[in-house]
């Protein structure tokens, strides 16, 4: 089935029909396809342009032609091979109602319509999408509920820096997650306008009712230029950068759950079942889940660039570049669709181990600050208190110890006070990794009662999802 056959006395040879085809990836696209090309039929007869048995007889065929389609495995059981889907199924609906199949495309370009089935489809899968980062969001804020008192080691430069808590790092996960729900909300919104009508690239002379079909198709309007129309894919390149941003932050989470599950970090037990082993080292248990999301970020940026790629230096308006739009929009959404679910499901499977979390926190001087604002807080300037702290640091690991383990005599050498100024009880308290929590209690600090109020936030934004 050709949809041009017209102007030529020849055939296009196998190899470059084959080399031209997007059936083996566009016929995904085939209910969104159908949908359009019911609404665009009903269209014309409404405007008079076809009659009303002529829409009758393409809409009862379009319904059997999407139910054949619906048994269909995969593009290599389709009835016969055509150049994309659009081809496939004008063809099949001519198999279904002979020569009027031919009106459907009226005041039609596979242009227009593949510009709509591609909104069509992503809007329908963003919104899944979308749900399932909402689900994610869930599961993170459920964890960190449980954690708002767990201590553990906050790192810059992946040094032990100050303690924070377990909820507080979990939920500046989340908040990113939450930026990336916005962002791909917000692509979803970019592309709410119908490109149908707009033709091949310079629309149409037959009367169409272009509001009519935007809003049967639930957009909220037209597109407003048909050349712009037919050739934008800043929406599709505005999806691949949501993705990306999405798998950059599970591969950043994975990361760090790849590290924590180390012999050497040990802050994570991960069950038997989301963990693999090896099949030479007995004594392995691998985190490959993480490892995989990690990996996959690669080939979504990948999607991404291909995309930006493709679109760089296109003059307007359709150029066949943009049938290379699709295959990496579709591996990216199946991706995302794979990884999303799996990582929500994954941090079930985490058990968190607090105790060696809370070692490590008193381990690597964390508590250095807590010395040197205990110092500013005393008058002393905060540059000499740093400097005053950082001997004592000194100190403390020349000679093994805790910074609250270091005595008093030696304090007084070390910090610009006498003994006497120096209250032991206040001091030791100050230094507790309990209280370097607590004390950073202002908003978007680590302090339990300021993270009980972020999981609050947290859970009305969920709620209304
Ligand atoms: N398969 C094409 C694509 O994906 C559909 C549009 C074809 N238009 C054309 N004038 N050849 O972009």
């Amino acid at each position: 089935m050709k949809l041009w056959g017209g102007r030529f006395e020849d055939e296009t040879g196998g190899e470059f029909a084959d080399f031209n085809s997007s059936l083996s990836f566009d016929f995904k696209l085939y209910p969104y396809d159908i949908e359009g090309s019911r609404v665009h039929a009903k269209m014309l007869a409404r405007q008079d342009i076809i009659s009303e048995s002529d829409v009758e007889k393409i809409i009862s065929g379009l319904d059997e032609v999407e139910s054949r389609l619906d048994e269909v495995e995969g593009w290599q059981d389709l009835p016969f091979a055509a150049e994309d889907i659009h081809s496939l199924v004008e063809g099949m609906l001519k198999e279904e109602i002979g020569s009027t199949a031919g009106k459907l495309h009226t005041a039609r370009s596979r242009n227009d319509q593949i510009a709509l089935d591609i909104k069509l489809y992503l809007r329908d899968r963003g919104e899944d999408l979308l749900q399932e980062l909402v689900s994610l969001v869930k599961k993170m804020v459920e964890i960190a509920a449980d954690h708002k008192k767990t201590i553990m080691p906050g790192y810059t430069h992946l040094q032990p820096a100050q303690p924070i808590t377990l909820a507080h790092h979990l939920l500046a996960h989340s908040y990113k997650f939450k930026r990336d729900y916005n962002l791909l909300e917000d692509c979803i919104k970019h592309m709410d306008s119908s490109p149908l009508g707009s033709g091949a690239l310079a629309a149409t002379s037959f009367p169409l009712d272009r509001e009519w079909t935007a809003e049967a198709l639930e957009f909220s309007c037209p597109t407003n230029n048909s050349l712009d129309a037919v050739s934008n894919r800043d929406f599709l390149l505005e999806f691949q950068n949501a993705a990306v941003l999405i798998m950059t932050h599970l591969s950043s989470i994975s990361e760090e759950i790849v590290l924590w599950n180390t012999a050497e970090f040990n802050f994570i037990e991960i069950s038997d079942r989301a963990a693999t082993g090896s099949s030479i080292m007995p004594q392995k248990k691998n985190p490959d889940i993480a490892e995989l999301i990690r990996g996959k970020s690669g080939r979504v940026l990948g999607n991404y660039n291909q995309l930006a790629h493709t679109l760089k230096s296109l003059p307007l308006a359709y150029n066949k570049d943009l049938q290379e739009d699709k295959e990496g929009l579709f591996d990216t959404v199946a991706t995302l669709e794979q990884v999303l679910p799996v990582f929500s499901k994954f941090l079930g499977e985490i058990e968190f181990l607090p105790e060696r979390m809370k070692e490590m926190a008193e381990k690597g001087y964390l508590n250095a600050t807590e010395l040197a604002d205990y110092l500013a807080e005393k008058g002393i300037p905060f540059r000499e208190a740093h400097e005053a702290a950082g001997r004592a640091v000194r100190y403390a690991l020349e000679n093994e110890l805790k910074l609250e383990e270091i005595e008093l005599s030696q304090l007084e050498n070390l910090l610009p006070l006498s003994q006497e100024d120096i209250d032991e009880t206040e001091l030791e308290k100050s230094l507790e990794v309990e209280n370097a929590v607590a004390s950073r209690n202002i908003k978007g600090g680590p302090a339990p009662e300021q993270v009980a109020a972020e999981i609050k936030s947290l859970q009305q934004w969920i709620e209304k999802k």
